[in-house]
């Protein structure tokens, strides 16, 4: 099966995770648009998608899924030139990372803005077209394994944000499913991307005041490790898991245990109870 006919909107589609989906998906035969805010990242990848053979099959456009206004006439873009799309892919993401006690106002906008606002904004500006025209669709919304044990590091904001696109995944997929779009959850664990460059990402007024300064200056020397996930791989379990209607997409087992083990304090916590849903 291939996706011949149906066209795709990858946020954050310009690098890293979002990358690796554009090109899985346009390998097998999608149309798909790349929406992202960092000019320099769309026109290396299109550079790149071009030597790959895959430069007919791709388009890219500037948006920031932070801003409503510019999503929804993006929308209506989309509707005028494909009929509305298929596949619509969340993926836009910052790494957002400081100590809880020292976050701002700035720091928690910023965090929820992108990770959890993008794939609001997503599914207001977009559902509504995919609905409309009757063919049926997908969406895929990027969280993190960090949405389901706690990581090392200061993530709060960051798990903040993604265990609730986790959760909003789990929780509209039925309703979804009703009107013929599939859905699905990526919770990636590490993968080679720019991420440690989101501060790149981070506006001018949400910048200013913020208390993640010296932390995200720390994150943006991080050295990639490189035993880390190609995206490239990445994006073809997404393909597969978009065809097979498949709702978690968990590339890493190291984290299996902590996994089990929150499952498993979470039960114990819990009072035992004859009735059950
Ligand atoms: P990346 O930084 O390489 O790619 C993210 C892209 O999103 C960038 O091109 C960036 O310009 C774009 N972007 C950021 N904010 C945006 C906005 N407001 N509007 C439009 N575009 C925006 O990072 P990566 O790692 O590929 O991240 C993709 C997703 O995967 C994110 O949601 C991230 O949280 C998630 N993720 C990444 C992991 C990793 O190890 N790389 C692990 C778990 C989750």
């Amino acid at each position: 099966e291939t996706f011949a006919g149906r066209t795709a909107f990858v946020t954050g589609g310009a690098s890293g995770i979002g990358l690796g989906i554009v090109k899985a998906l346009a390998r097998r035969d999608a149309f798909v648009v790349i929406a992202d805010m960092r000019t320099d990242h769309i026109s290396r990848a299109l550079k790149a998608l071009a030597s790959a053979g895959l430069g007919e099959s791709v388009a890219a456009v500037e948006l920031d899924v932070t801003d409503r206004a510019a999503y929804a006439s993006m929308a209506r873009r989309m509707d005028e030139e494909f009929g509305g799309i298929d596949v619509l892919v969340n993926n836009a993401g910052v790494g957002v990372e400081g100590p809880i006690l020292q976050a701002t106002y700035p720091d928690w906008d910023f965090g929820l803005g992108v990770n959890l606002g993008g794939v609001v904004n997503g599914l207001q500006a977009m559902l509504p077209q995919m609905i409309a025209h009757g063919r049926g669709g997908h969406v895929v919304n990027t969280a993190s394994l960090a949405a389901t044990v706690v990581m090392p590091g200061h993530l709060a904001i960051y798990a903040a944000g993604k265990a609730a696109v986790l959760n909003l995944t789990e929780n509209m997929r039925a309703d979804l499913a009703g009107r013929g779009i599939g859905s699905s959850v990526l919770c990636p664990g590490f993968v080679r991307s720019n991420i440690h460059e989101a501060a790149r990402n981070r506006p001018a007024h949400l910048r200013e005041g913020s208390g993640f300064a010296a932390s995200e200056q720390a994150l943006s020397m991080r050295e990639t490790g490189s035993e880390w996930m190609d995206p490239d791989a990445v994006g073809e379990m997404v393909a597969d898991a978009i065809l097979a209607d498949q709702l978690y997409v968990i590339t890493h087992g190291e984290f299996a245990n902590r996994m089990r083990e929150r499952a498993e304090a979470l039960l114990a916590a819990t009072p035992v109870c004859e009735m059950q849903f």
